[in-house]
Order: C-alpha cells, then sequence, then structure tokens
C-alpha cells in the first residue's frame, strides 16, 4: 500500500467544502482508508482527513495515543478510527486553548481554542452508524479533522498569535522556562 503525498497550506484542496462519501464500504474508499491510516503512522500524525491527500470527501482517521491522552472520561487512549460523513455539537461554550499542529503545516504549531467537550455522529469503515461523546485530545483532534472538512485550516482559529512558532523554538522556550523554574524552586 503506497503513502499518499499529504497537500501543504496554499493548495486550494484544503480550502474547499468536502463531498460526502456515498458508499463508504466500496473498494476504493477501503483502499483509501488503509493508505490514509499508512500515511497517518508513516508521517507520526494523530489525525489525517481526505481533503489532505488530495481527495475532497468527508472523511478522516486519527488515533488518541497514550501519550497525549488526557485521561478524563472520553478521552481514553485509542488505536485508529475511521469517521465518515461526520456531524459535530460543541457541547460547551467553553473553549480552552490546545496546542495543536497539523502535517499540511509541517514544523508549525500554535494554541487554539477549541471545546472541551463534544459528541460527533457518523459511519465507521464497516459503513456502521455511531454515536461518541469525546474530551480531552480525542475531542481536539476530531474538531481538527472535521475542520479540514470544510475547508478551515487551525491557523484561521488562533486568536493568540504570539503562541504560533515552530516547533523546536517552541520546545527550546519551554525547556528554557523549566530550567528557570528549577533553578528557583
Ligand atoms: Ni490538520
Amino acid at each position: 500500500m503506497p503513502i499518499l503525498k499529504i497537500a501543504r497550506m496554499g493548495h486550494p484542496v484544503l480550502l474547499g467544502r468536502a463531498a460526502e462519501v456515498t458508499d463508504p464500504t466500496a473498494p476504493e474508499m477501503r483502499r483509501l482508508i488503509a493508505d490514509m491510516i499508512e500515511t497517518m503512522v508513516d508521517a507520526d500524525g494523530a489525525g489525517l482527513a481526505a481533503p489532505q491527500v488530495h481527495v475532497p470527501l468527508r472523511m478522516f482517521v486519527f488515533r488518541v495515543g497514550a501519550e497525549r491522552s488526557t485521561g478524563v472520561a472520553g478521552d481514553a487512549p485509542s488505536g485508529v478510527s475511521v469517521v465518515i460523513n461526520p456531524e459535530l455539537d460543541l457541547l460547551t461554550d467553553e473553549r480552552v486553548p490546545c496546542w495543536e499542529g497539523c502535517l499540511s503545516i509541517p514544523g508549525l504549531r500554535a494554541l487554539v481554542p477549541r471545546s472541551p467537550r463534544i459528541r460527533y455522529r457518523g459511519l465507521d469503515a464497516e459503513g456502521a452508524p455511531f454515536t461518541r461523546d469525546a474530551a480531552g485530545f480525542h475531542a481536539n483532534v476530531v474538531q481538527h479533522e472535521y475542520d479540514h472538512l470544510n475547508g478551515v485550516l487551525y491557523p484561521m482559529r488562533v486568536t493568540d498569535f504570539a503562541s504560533f512558532g515552530f516547533n523546536e523554538e517552541i520546545a527550546r522556550a519551554v525547556a528554557a522556562r523549566q530550567e528557570r523554574a528549577d533553578a528557583t524552586a
């Protein structure tokens, strides 16, 4: 199975509204899902939406790694989930800033305000409908991937641009702050 080419910010495929999947269990969908999972794992990503691999359909894959799970209810570590034709409800007006990156915007991250609790519906890889409540990182990654299906990239949601930066610089700044905190402890 091939690793797919990931579209980078600036490519128009990332900016449109993706179309509903008409036959979730069609052979070409099964192939696309398998290739997207392989591509996400190869790129060490937490999620990947079909428009990011130049397929403008309403489908994404994601995983909640043990290192990302916050341990709150609705945020258990999980293997790969497949979500087709999703609908999303934000369950609170509260917005919590969360660090986000994107495989289409390599090397960068920022704080993005997200709802800490969501409910979403969709079809799984077998075409079976499901409804899930999610919180923490799980809720965060689903909001991010759902945005991709509507042509929204995370920088469009950033409110604190002082947080927008390169991964290495942010990691360095965090380490320096930690060192200062240790020195004064
Ligand atoms: Ni993304």
